[in-house]
């Protein structure tokens, strides 16, 4: 039977690839943006790849009072909702959070708080259905934080601790809570990064990684599959050292 997934941050890249391979396989896509012409463009193309119904919600992901209404409006259209997918995010400019508060408590905001309010709003809808897959893409700079982007971590942080216990709660009433991990990945978020080649994953790889994480009901995804070992490493090094380093 087709699923029905509904997407948040439908036009990311990593999420845009993870949508063209459900649709491919008939898939119906409730699929939520901020942007209503990127959102379009994504719609059209997931119809034209095969998905069995494209519908679509503009919401500005910290709008936390429209939120109730794309999760009444997403389960009035399918029913029930198989897999939920939770992936906006922003990379910010580590080193104005360093002096701007307002920028650092917005960039927290979109990387954390309206994260944890789709997640409250999906666990009560998910629980109620008794099944399906509540997916969010946090990241490895959770894992421990760095010179380099450490208010991002700090979010990142905040969405794995709260999957965790998400996860543990909703286990019992039959649903499952998917924590994302990528690594580098080539999108328009690290467009102007100076990545190493050998460490950055393609969207459709990562896509890939997901989609199987999502059926086999994993508690944890680290994609592509080595960063589970480079974090292992970095969680590993002694403060003394750590704080020493310069990434
Ligand atoms: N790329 C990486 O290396 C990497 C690594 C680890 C984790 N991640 C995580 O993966 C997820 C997807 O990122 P991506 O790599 O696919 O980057 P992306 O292509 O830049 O996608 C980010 C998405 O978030 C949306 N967004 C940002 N702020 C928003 C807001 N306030 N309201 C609604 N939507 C908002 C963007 O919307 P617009 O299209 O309108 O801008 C875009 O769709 C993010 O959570 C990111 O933190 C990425």
């Amino acid at each position: 039977m087709n699923q029905n997934i509904l997407i948040i941050g439908a036009t990311s890249g990593i999420a845009e690839a993870v949508a063209r391979r459900y649709a491919e396989q008939g898939a119906r896509l409730f699929l939520v943006a901020r942007n209503n012409i990127k959102l379009e463009t994504v719609s059209t193309d997931l119809a034209a790849r095969g998905a069995g119904e494209v519908k679509t919600f503009v919401m500005e992901a910290n709008d936390s009072d429209l939120l109730p209404q794309m999760l009444d409006s997403a389960w009035k259209v399918f029913g029930t909702i198989d897999v939920a997918l939770v992936a906006h995010g922003t990379l910010p400019d580590q080193l104005r959070t360093e002096t701007d508060i307002p920028y650092a408590i917005a960039e927290f905001r979109t990387n954390a708080e309206s994260v944890i309010a789709c997640l409250v709003g999906l666990a009560g809808r998910f629980e109620t259905q008794g099944k399906g897959v509540i997916a969010v893409i946090g990241s490895v700079a959770g894992d421990r934080g760095r010179t380099s982007n450490y208010l991002y971590g700090a979010a990142k942080a905040a969405i794995d601790t709260y999957a965790s216990g998400l996860r543990a709660r909703l286990f019992k009433s039959g649903v499952h809570v998917l924590t994302i991990k990528p690594g580098f990945v080539a999108t328009s978020m690290t467009a102007g990064l100076n990545l190493p080649a050998r460490l950055t994953a393609t969207p459709e790889s990562v896509a890939q990684d997901i989609h199987r994480a999502i059926a086999k009901r994993k508690d944890v995804l680290y994609t592509p599959w080595f960063w589970i070992l480079i974090m292992l490493i970095i969680r590993s090094l002694p403060a003394a050292i750590f704080k020493r380093m310069k990434f």
